[in-house]
């Protein structure tokens, strides 16, 4: 797995380099509307290219499944799940919030994780089994035990979707009553690697996609955490619509999100 581990250090720190050269330099005419409020440019796919190369030249039978470029499937057991840019509308503004995410998933299992961060030059990492790490030292989630003075991390809907926005309003608003802050710095697998190093205690978003949160549910479990799905009857990674956090906040986390489970399920 180390070599694995390795190749996605690899991947991931040239990826936030060709990042970290173009930031701020970002102009009108280089941003390409993918959907309603989803944005790339041309350094998002060109991270990305560099990324598969490096993935390619050491093992070309593996499968890539990349936001920019798709899957590209050789029928592999292997799947590397790959964000060149998450945090890409904070990019486009020159917002330093921002990070390259990479995970390998073998036989349909979570094994590597890497999350770079190019602005703070932060490398978090993960194998199943072996911890996590930020820039080769062990993290725990937080100690945090009660929602009272927590601060959790979440990421609003942006997406034209008026009855999830309703929904995750009103959950919103339970937790703001009740915890010490809410952050929305607007890159979900930060935000995850944040949970995972205990500078977050929780954090709950909906509709991310595999590529926001494969490597972030990997370095939650290996360093303490728990991820679960917010959607009843759904894969956390693959619906997107999560919640997570040290094993106390999780609970209690829980105790509230249960509350939608009937209005939730509507979106399964
Ligand atoms: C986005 C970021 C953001 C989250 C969005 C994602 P992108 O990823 O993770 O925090 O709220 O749902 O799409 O598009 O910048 O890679
Ligand atoms: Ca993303
Ligand atoms: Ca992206």
């Amino acid at each position: 797995m180390q070599a694995y581990l390795n190749t996605a250090i690899k991947a991931a720190r040239k990826a936030g380099d060709i990042a970290q050269i173009n930031f701020d330099r970002i102009e009108s005419k280089d941003v390409r509307t993918k959907s309603y409020n989803e944005f790339a440019t041309h350094v998002d796919e060109q991270a990305e290219r560099a990324i598969i190369e490096i993935i390619r030249s050491r093992y070309p039978e593996h499968s890539i499944l990349g936001e920019e470029h798709g899957m590209q499937d050789n029928d592999s057991e292997f799947i590397w799940i790959i964000d060149p840019i998450d945090g890409t509308t904070n990019y486009i503004h020159g917002f330093p919030v921002y990070c390259v995410s990479i995970a390998l998933k073998i036989k349909d299992r979570l094994e590597v994780g890497v999350i770079y961060d190019p602005s703070r030059q932060e490398l978090f990492t993960a194998i199943r089994g072996m911890g996590s790490q930020l820039d080769g030292r062990k993290i725990r989630v937080s100690k945090q035990s009660k929602l009272e003075g927590s601060l959790l991390g979440t990421g609003f809907p942006y997406r034209n979707d008026e009855e999830c926005l309703k929904v995750y309003l009103e959950m919103f608003s339970d937790f703001a009553k009740v915890v010490g802050a809410i952050r929305r710095p607007g890159s979900a697998a930060l935000d995850l690697a944040y949970v995972a190093s205990g500078r977050y205690d929780g954090f709950w978003e909906f509709s991310l996609k595999p590529w926001d949160v494969a490597a972030g549910a990997l370095l939650i479990q290996e360093a303490g955490g728990i991820v679960q799905n917010i959607i009843p009857n759904t894969d956390p990674v693959e619906s997107g619509s999560l919640f997570c956090g040290n094993p106390k906040i999780f609970e209690l986390m829980q105790e509230i999100i249960k509350r939608y489970d009937e209005k939730l399920k509507a979106f399964a």
